[in-house]
């Protein structure tokens, strides 16, 4: 029977958060598909390597037609459950797959913030409009929201704007050197213009 793919959390970026179990995973690997940033993490000498480019189509053929002899590894950011390639793989291919989990950004968001996160709603703003958040803002609940490049941080002030006062939290580039959480209002939000990569945690004031 063919090795299952297994598909790998590698925590939100430094090597302080990857799980020991994701180390053990990839090591097994003759082949790896990832990003660059996710390869980095790794000691890749003797692997195969397919750079993940945001092309799903051309990994999802390159994962058809692999070498079904060798063990192939699927290297995704955060936890493979949450808003990753996990999803789309279990949608386009019929096989087993082994998933090994990871720490969500959010998960390290809300420890950073000292806060819990079960009461929180969970989302992802990527590729979805603002709206999205509509019903969450009306019913005030605290909200952790993965979010991309096209996030207009002034808009979602704006939104904010008609639900009563909020205290925003900007946490970038989570676990690396250069990481930086800041305590918004959406006022201050409104003159952002660009969160990079970065997780947005909404808290309703009391
Ligand atoms: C495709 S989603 C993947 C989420 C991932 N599965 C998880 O559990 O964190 C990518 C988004 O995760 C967030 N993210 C991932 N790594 C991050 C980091 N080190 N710091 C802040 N946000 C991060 C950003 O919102 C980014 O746009």
């Amino acid at each position: 029977m063919a090795n299952p793919i297994k598909v790998i959390g590698i925590g939100p970026g430094s090597p302080d958060y990857l799980l020991p179990a994701a180390v053990t995973a990839v090591a097994q690997c003759q082949v790896l598909v990832g990003s660059p940033r996710a390869m980095a993490l790794f000691d890749i000498q003797d692997k195969e390597i397919h750079s993940l480019n945001g092309n799903l189509e051309a990994a999802l053929q390159f994962l058809r037609n692999r070498d079904r002899s060798k063990t192939v590894g699927v290297l995704v950011s955060g936890d493979p459950g949450f808003y990753s390639l996990l999803s789309y793989l279990r949608r386009n291919l019929e096989e087993e797959l082994e998933v090994i989990p990871g720490l969500s950004s959010l998960q390290v968001a809300f420890a950073r913030l000292g806060l819990p996160w079960q009461d929180a709603c969970l989302l992802s703003l990527h590729g979805r409009p603002l709206a999205t958040l509509l019903p969450y803002l009306e019913e005030r609940k605290p909200m952790g929201l993965l979010i991309d490049s096209r996030m207009k941080a002034g808009e979602l002030a704006k939104l904010m704007g008609a639900y009563g006062s909020f205290r925003v939290h900007i946490c970038r580039n989570l676990t690396y050197p250069e990481e930086t959480i800041r305590t918004l209002t959406p006022e201050q939000l409104a003159e952002e213009s660009n969160l990079g990569n970065a997780v947005v945690v909404i808290i309703p004031d009391d």
